[in-house]
């Protein structure tokens, strides 16, 4: 074994979604991993193989790391002594009210990780942060343990697709410090990632605060291109021109690609919305919000086709959602994921029953999360049960299992052959053959 192939000891502080794929991916990659987590439950569970959220292959992740012995989990950081590289990666959530990140978790995290650092130990963040947080808890650690160093190495995991993300990065991204303290952090995130790095993954080693603007710039740019398809549907509505071919078309040239061109209900969830307001707030702080100005539009773009879509439900059920029993199918932000965070989905199902209709919403993973936080809203295990007697069935998040129904077979259990394809998703042609009514946002009425 080379030296650069070197298992290392590792503490993961902070295991929701980004830490605890992180700690079984480290363990996989033949680390020694304690994973920390200040939640007793959610610590046990994952130390007995039980994920809290739904993400494909990543139990079985999970479970052949905890079994080759290489993987546990704690509450107590104290467990995280002696670990060669402690890695930051706690959440950001927005502040309450405002567009700021809030910082608390890293703070806490940081704080008690300060007592139990060693000399010579690396602390790397993970976490999503507004630039500068890097360099401002880089002082903190030289002042407690001098010869600790910090580094930055935001990861780019989507939901869906976590672990292969996490194993299989499209780059590495290094904000390291200047000097031999900067060598050193380089020589040992080699030697953490040694096989990624063996795979010949491009790596980016920069300064703290590139690193820190690599993830904020990439969300940024993502959310952007969504939401610079979604105008191009309000005007594909205004002209009649459609946006599914527009975005055929203009993906063609690979200097825009067609990735990330799908119009429809836009983004939401855990990362973008809130990352994209956050880089705002952070711009303002330091003086250069019209830099992100155009970022404010990208915002109320994504919002707008939220209104749109019920709009278009109140269109197609002549003019009154009053009474109307509308089946939404979907409620995860994305498909893949179990995660209601900002889910477009749910805000359009939230506004169609405050405004009179009775919705009945089904997701084939999502549905738990929703009874627990959105217990206004009915939820139904099957779309069939969602669609029973439905004036009209809105598709919001773009599930195979939706994809794949038949819309002649699915036909019979409705009032009305009403759909609205939220994700321009659906087969059209086949669903029109079918005897229905087909709607989507960007598309031209047939
Ligand atoms: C995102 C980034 O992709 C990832 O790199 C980062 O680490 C975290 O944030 P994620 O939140 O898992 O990942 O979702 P993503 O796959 O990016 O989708 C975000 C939203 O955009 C979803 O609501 C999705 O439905 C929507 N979307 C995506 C579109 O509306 N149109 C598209 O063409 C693509």
């Amino acid at each position: 074994m080379s030296e650069s192939e070197r298992p290392l000891k590792i503490s993961v502080i902070g295991c929701g979604y980004l830490g605890a794929v992180h700690a079984a991916s480290m363990a996989e990659l033949g680390h020694e991993v304690v994973g920390v987590e200040n939640d007793v439950a959610k610590a046990e569970g994952l130390a007995q193989g039980r994920v809290p959220f739904f993400e494909p292959g990543f139990e079985e992740l999970l479970r052949r790391s905890l079994a080759s012995g290489r993987l546990s989990f704690t509450s107590d950081i104290k467990d995280a002594e002696g670990a060669a590289v402690h890695f930051l990666c706690v959440g950001t959530p927005q502040r309450r009210g405002e567009y700021a990140a809030d910082l608390t978790y890293v703070e806490m995290a940081t704080a008690s990780l300060l007592d139990v650092l060693g000399p010579g130990e690396l602390v790397v963040g993970k976490s999503t942060v507004p630039v500068g947080t890097a360099a401002r808890l880089a002082e903190l650690v030289a002042e407690r343990v001098p010869d600790a160093v910090l580094a930055w190495n935001p990861e780019f995991l989507r939901e869906g697709f976590a672990v292969q993300d996490t194993l299989h990065p499209d780059r590495l991204v290094y904000g390291i410090p200047d000097g031999p303290d900067g060598a050193r952090a380089e020589q040992v995130l080699d030697t953490v990632y040694a096989r990624i790095v063996a795979d010949e993954t491009p790596k980016v080693v920069t300064d703290y605060a590139t690193a820190e603007m690599v993830k904020t710039a990439a969300n940024s740019f993502l959310a952007t291109k969504i939401s610079f398809i979604n105008a191009m549907a309000e005007l594909c509505e205004a002209t009649g021109a459609d946006v599914k071919q527009l975005a055929d078309a203009i993906g063609h040239d690979d200097r825009i690609g067609r990735k990330f061109l799908n119009a429809g209900l836009g983004f939401g969830g855990g990362c973008l919305p809130k990352d994209i307001r956050a880089f705002m707030a952070r711009a303002g702080e330091l003086g250069a919000d019209q830099a992100l100005t155009f970022l404010r539009e990208v915002d109320n773009i994504n919002m707008r086709r939220r209104i749109r879509m019920v709009e278009l439900a109140r269109q197609v059920c002549d003019g009154s959602l009053l009474g109307k029993r509308i089946a939404v199918l979907g409620a995860a932000f994305k498909p893949e994921s179990d995660d209601i965070r900002d889910s477009p989905a749910l805000n359009v199902a939230a506004q169609l029953q405050l405004q009179g209709a009775t919705v009945l919403v089904t997701d084939p993973q999502a549905g738990e999360n929703v009874r627990r936080h959105w217990a206004q809203l009915d939820c139904v295990d099957t779309p069939e049960e969602a669609a029973r007697n439905a004036d009209a069935v809105l598709l919001l998040t773009e599930w195979r299992q939706y994809k794949e129904l038949d819309p002649a077979a699915f036909g019979k259990v409705v009032k009305t052959r009403r759909v609205l394809d939220g994700r321009n998703a659906l087969d059209r042609e086949a669903w029109e053959a079918a005897g229905w009514t087909y709607r989507a946002l960007g598309r031209r009425n047939l």
